[in-house]
C-alpha cells in the first residue's frame, strides 16, 4: 500500500533552491546550486548555444531516435575534448547520457552489471549525490581522506595513504579531474602523478567526474589530471557534463567515456554499455547534444565558445576576489584569502552547519549545508550585503 509511505528528506543542494523560491525576501539570494548567474543575476544562454540553435532550427531534418549510446559526432568531440587527439580512439567508447549524473549512473550500472560488487572509494567530502547514485546500484562505499583539517587544503598525504593502504586490487577511486566539488580544492600536477601512481600500482580502476572542464585554467590544462592518470593505467571511466561550459543545464548533455586497454575490449564494453541504456532510458535526448556537436563542428561557433567560457572562468575568479576584499573590510577579522586558491563554481567557506542555517533564517542567504558557496551565483551589487551577512554570522 501507498499508505505507509514516509516523506523523503529534501535534496540536499536542489531541495535549497525550492525553499529558496518559497523566500519572500526580496533581498534574498541563492548560492546552493552551481549555476552561473551573470552580473543581472540570470543564468544566460550561450551566444554559441543560440547560434547552433538557429542553425539546427533551419538544418535539423528529423526527431528521430538517435542511437543507444548517441551520435557518433557527437561521441567523436567528447572524446577529443576529454582525451585529445593523440589517444588510441579504438580504446575509448563513449556514450551520450544525460548530463553528468546519467554518466555516473550508468557507470554505476556498469561496474554492479559488469565488475561484481565492486567498492567505491570517494573522497571526503564529495558531491552530495554520489553515494546516493552508487548506493542506488548497491555498490560497497568507502571514503578516503581529501580535505585537510584546516578545511582549506588537499590532504595529499591522508588521501594517498588511504588508497595506498585501504583499497584493494579492483576497487573504484571515484576523482575529481578538476574544480572538486563540494571544496574547489584539486590537486596540483605532481600530486595527480602521485595519485596515478598509487592507481597504478594498487590495481585500481579510475572513475573521473568531469563536470567542470574549463572552469579550473582552462579546456585543456584541466584534462591534463585525466592524462596524468593514462599515462599509468589503461582502464578509466571518465563521466563528463557540458551543463556547466556550455550553460545547458536543463538540456541534460553529458557522456560515459570508457578507456578500455585495447580495441578489441572496446568492442565489448560499448556494446554492455548499449544493453545497460536500452532498459534504462533507452536513448538519449537529441536537442542538447545536437548544440554540442554543431558548436564544435563549426570554427567560428567554437572559438566563440572558448571566449564565452573564459569570460565565465574570469568573472568567477573576480567575485572570488571581491569576495576576499569586501569580507576584509567588513572587519569581521576572518581571512578568507584561502578562497583566491580554489578553482571552479564552488568554495568551501568554512562556516558550520549552524552558521549556515542563520544564513538562510535571518539573512535569507542560501549555501549548501557543508559550507560549500556558490561562487558562480555572487553579484558584483550584492556583494557588501553578502559579506555583511557573512560577517553578523561568523561573528555570532
Ligand atoms: C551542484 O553540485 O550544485 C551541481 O552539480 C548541480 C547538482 O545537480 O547538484
Amino acid at each position: 500500500h501507498l499508505g505507509g509511505i514516509q516523506v523523503a528528506p529534501p535534496d540536499a543542494i536542489l531541495g535549497l533552491t525550492d525553499a529558496f523560491k518559497a523566500d519572500k525576501n526580496p533581498d534574498k539570494m541563492n548560492l546552493s546550486v552551481g549555476v552561473y548567474k551573470d552580473a543581472s543575476g540570470q543564468t544566460p544562454i550561450l551566444r554559441c548555444v543560440k547560434a547552433a540553435e538557429r542553425h539546427l532550427v533551419e538544418t535539423e531534418a528529423t526527431k528521430g531516435y538517435l542511437p543507444i549510446d548517441g551520435g557518433p559526432d557527437y561521441r567523436d568531440h567528447v572524446r577529443t575534448l576529454v582525451f585529445g587527439s593523440e589517444i588510441d580512439s579504438t580504446r575509448v567508447c563513449v556514450a551520450q547520457t544525460p548530463g553528468g549524473t546519467g554518466g555516473l549512473r550508468q557507470a554505476a550500472a556498469f561496474l554492479a552489471d559488469q565488475m561484481g560488487p565492486t567498492r567505491v572509494w570517494i573522497p571526503s567530502p564529495t558531491w552530495a549525490n554520489h553515494k546516493a547514485i552508487f548506493a542506488s546500484e548497491e555498490l560497497p562505499i568507502e571514503e578516503y581522506r581529501y580535505l585537510a583539517d584546516d578545511k582549506k587544503s588537499l590532504d595529499a598525504a591522508g588521501m594517498l595513504e588511504d588508497l595506498r593502504t585501504r583499497s584493494k586490487p579492483g576497487d573504484a577511486v571515484l576523482l575529481h579531474a578538476c574544480c572538486h566539488n563540494p571544496t574547489g580544492v584539486d590537486p596540483t600536477l605532481s600530486q595527480w602523478k602521485e595519485i596515478a601512481s598509487v592507481v597504478s600500482e594498487k590495481r585500481l580502476l579510475p572513475l573521473i567526474d568531469f563536470a567542470y572542464q574549463g572552469f579550473g585554467t582552462g579546456l585543456e590544462e584541466d584534462a591534463k589530471s585525466i592524462a596524468e592518470i593514462l599515462s599509468q593505467v589503461d582502464e578509466a571511466f571518465v563521466c563528463s557534463s557540458f551543463s556547466k561550459n556550455f550553460g545547458l543545464y536543463s538540456e541534460r548533455v553529458g557522456a560515459l567515456s570508457i578507456v578500455s586497454a585495447d580495441a578489441k575490449t572496446s568492442v565489448s564494453v560499448q556494446s554492455q554499455m548499449k544493453r545497460l541504456i536500452r532498459c534504462n532510458y533507452s536513448n538519449p535526448p537529441r536537442h542538447g547534444a545536437a548544440v554540442v556537436a554543431a558548436i564544435l563542428d563549426d570554427a567560428d561557433l567554437t572559438t566563440m565558445w572558448h571566449d564565452e567560457l573564459n569570460q565565465m572562468r574570469t568573472r568567477i575568479k573576480d567575485l572570488r576576489e571581491r569576495f576576499v576584499t569586501t569580507m576584509k573590510s567588513t572587519g569581521a577579522g576572518h581571512d578568507f584569502s584561502f578562497l583566491l586558491d580554489q578553482n571552479g563554481m564552488f568554495s568551501f567557506s568554512g562556516l558550520n552547519p549552524m552558521q549556515v542555517d542563520e544564513l538562510r533564517n535571518e539573512h535569507s542567504i542560501y549555501i549548501v549545508g557543508s559550507g560549500r558557496i556558490n561562487v558562480a551565483g555572487m553579484s558584483e551589487n550584492k556583494m557588501e550585503q553578502l559579506c555583511g551577512a557573512v560577517a553578523k554570522v561568523i561573528e555570532g
